[in-house]
């Protein structure tokens, strides 16, 4: 018994995280983040800062450290940085007043710095391909991941607005899927789709930056360990050659 309850709480924590997503139950999508494509970490900052860092700062992120993380050159890094003024040591800040985004959308825009921790890259990437349109909430658009979310379809120029299916059961409808967009977007389902892909390996790297090395040294620590277990191995059979047994 004693055992059994331990293997439930392990389960139950190792199910915290998704403890949000599962109050919906829109099955998510692989966001297939790949922490070693630094040109798509790269692209995904890029967006991060063209659509999203105008109502989200990333506090806990400076400039140069992506700079450095990201084998940037200083062109590339310029490029990120919102004016000519802001120098490496700069965090991601939103120039958006005080008040201005509560007033706004009824909550004020989170930072996004450690989002993907809390919410899993899955689920980030899931919720932004998931707005669709619905005419009832205030700016007419609603999210199958987050429902009746205050942030606005900020892609739809791109993307389209996706269309809801709903099923009726008596007086409730029912969401049970997404349809592809009536009027299309500036850019294929394909492109958005990677384009959001990126976005969310940047805030999985951005949650955790020091994954990226670990990352990165992966491939060497287990190089290490495959010849440390030959060396043992062979050192084991000198060992024992001279011992009858
Ligand atoms: C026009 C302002 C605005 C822009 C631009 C914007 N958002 Fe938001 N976003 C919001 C608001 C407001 C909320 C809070 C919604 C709520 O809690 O109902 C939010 C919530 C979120 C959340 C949910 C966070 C959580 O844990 O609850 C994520 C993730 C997110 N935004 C990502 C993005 C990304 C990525 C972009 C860039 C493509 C972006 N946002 C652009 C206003 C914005």
């Amino acid at each position: 018994m004693m055992r059994f309850t331990f293997f439930m709480i392990v389960i139950g924590l190792l199910g915290a995280p998704n403890a949000k997503a599962a109050s919906s139950d829109v099955p998510l999508e692989d966001a297939q983040v790949d922490l070693g494509d630094k040109a798509s970490l790269y692209r995904g900052a890029q967006t991060f800062m063209d659509s999203c860092a105008t109502c989200h700062s990333a506090k806990m992120m400076r400039f140069g450290r992506i700079g450095e993380d990201l084998g940037l050159t200083e062109e590339q890094l310029a490029k990120l940085m919102p004016t000519e003024l802001s120098k490496p040591g700069d965090v991601i800040e939103t120039n958006m007043p005080g008040d201005y985004g509560e007033e706004t959308f009824g909550v004020a825009p989170p930072d996004l710095t450690l989002t993907a921790r809390a919410q899993g890259a899955d689920w980030i990437y899931t919720y932004l391909i998931s707005f669709y349109e619905d005419p009832d909430t205030p700016w007419g658009v609603n999210n199958a991941v987050f429902p009746l979310v205050g942030m606005p379809h900020v892609l739809a120029s791109e993307q389209g607005l996706k269309q809801p299916v709903y099923e009726t059961k008596g007086d409730e409808k029912e969401l049970v899927g997404l349809e592809s967009p009536e009027r299309a977007g500036s850019m294929s389902e394909e492109d958005f789709e990677q384009k959001m892909r990126d976005l969310t390996a940047f805030m999985v790297y951005m949650a955790e930056p020091a994954a990226l090395k670990r990352h990165q040294y992966g491939p060497y620590v287990l190089a290490f360990l495959f010849i440390f277990t030959l060396i043992m191995f062979l050192l084991k059979k000198e060992y024992w050659r001279d011992i009858k047994h």
